[in-house]
């Protein structure tokens, strides 16, 4: 017959071994030790590390308005943002011109002055201009 005292020992050998598993609660609680600082010995995996350069060839359109002097405006107000390839319009009316270039300058925020704007709705006439 099992009497309460026996029980009561098997209980606390039961709890000292279950705390022998679980072990002390103090230093594996603590936050593990932090990685050794990079030292000079780490230095050439980094110098072995090599960028590559890639190559990449974007379009680009080397065509500009033919007339010289008189293409001068046109080539350097109206290429910075689309190529010469923009104007495939058929030929039109000096004032539709006009008001193509004030778009240009106003809704597209063209940073042309107003003498260039002229000479470049002049030329625009004189090359694509309606008969
Ligand atoms: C600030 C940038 C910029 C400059 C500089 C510029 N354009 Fe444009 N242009 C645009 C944009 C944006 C469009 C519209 C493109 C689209 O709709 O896909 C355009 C379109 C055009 C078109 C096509 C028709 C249209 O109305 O969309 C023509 C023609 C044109 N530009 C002529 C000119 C001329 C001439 C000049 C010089 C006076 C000029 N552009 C300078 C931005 C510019």
């Amino acid at each position: 017959m099992i009497n309460a005292a026996q029980v009561g020992f098997g209980a606390a050998i039961l709890a000292g071994v279950v705390l022998a598993i679980i072990g002390h609660p103090g230093p594996k609680d603590l936050p593990p030790t932090p990685p050794a600082v990079a030292t000079a010995a780490a230095a050439p995996a980094q110098a072995a590390f090599v960028l590559k350069s890639v190559s990449v060839a974007l379009p680009t359109s080397g065509v500009t308005f033919p007339g010289g002097a008189a293409a001068d405006a046109i080539n350097a107000n109206c290429l910075s943002c689309h190529s010469a390839g923009m104007l495939t319009q058929p030929n039109l009316a000096k004032a539709t011109w006009a008001a193509e270039v004030d778009k240009m300058i106003h809704a597209f925020k063209a940073p042309i002055d107003q003498a260039n704007a002229t000479a470049i709705v002049d030329y625009l006439a004189a090359t694509k201009g309606a008969k």
